[in-house]
């Protein structure tokens, strides 16, 4: 699996070990979705495109997960979920694919339980250029703006290519 370091460095700072949460902008491969699902989470996964839906949910048949990951279609911008839905809320190198991202966090704290957790890993500069991005200085400092009015800090890392924030919803 991709990043694999970095998946497990998210889970270790977040220091969460079950729950009921939603993957955001899951992807083709799915990959955040299938590695917490075969980690005991029971996990829904979203994605705008109807391509990365079909792809992440033949990658899952190809492990018994046992009904604990469901994969819809679904923007992120306006999250098909009622309030307080999820224990965590994820978002692993997917913030950068979307257009509206201060909306995309406001969803995604308005899902996420009272006291639980919105859980980011994205592209620092570096990770950009690892991963040919065009340059965007400016991205996760913005992304630190949007969580901040939302949440509470928890914790914060930095991985050869990422920059992880774990913040706290409170009311
Ligand atoms: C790089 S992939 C995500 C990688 C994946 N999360 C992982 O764990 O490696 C970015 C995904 O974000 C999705 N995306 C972009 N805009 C979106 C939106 N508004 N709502 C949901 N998904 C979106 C894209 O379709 C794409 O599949």
């Amino acid at each position: 699996m991709e990043d694999l370091e970095g998946r497990k460095e998210l889970l270790k700072i977040s220091g969460l070990k079950a729950g009921k949460v939603l993957d955001v902008g899951m992807g083709k491969c799915g990959c955040m979705s299938l590695f917490l699902a075969r980690r005991g989470f029971k996990v829904t996964g979203i994605d705008i495109s109807s391509w990365a839906v079909h792809k992440s949910r033949k990658e899952a048949s190809r492990y018994k997960l046992k009904g604990s990951l469901e994969i819809r279609r679904a923007n992120a911008e306006k999250l098909p979920f009622p309030d307080n839905s999820f224990d965590a809320v994820f978002a692993y190198h997917s913030l950068h694919h979307i257009k509206n991202v201060g909306e995309a966090i406001k969803e995604m704290f308005r899902v996420c339980k009272k006291g639980g957790l919105v859980v980011i890993s994205d592209l620092h500069s570096k990770g950009r250029k690892e991963y040919e991005h065009e340059p965007d200085r400016d991205f996760m400092r913005k992304v630190g703006t949007y969580l901040k009015r939302q949440g509470t800090f928890v914790q914060k890392a930095r991985t050869k290519i990422n920059l992880m924030f774990i913040y706290r919803k409170d009311s």
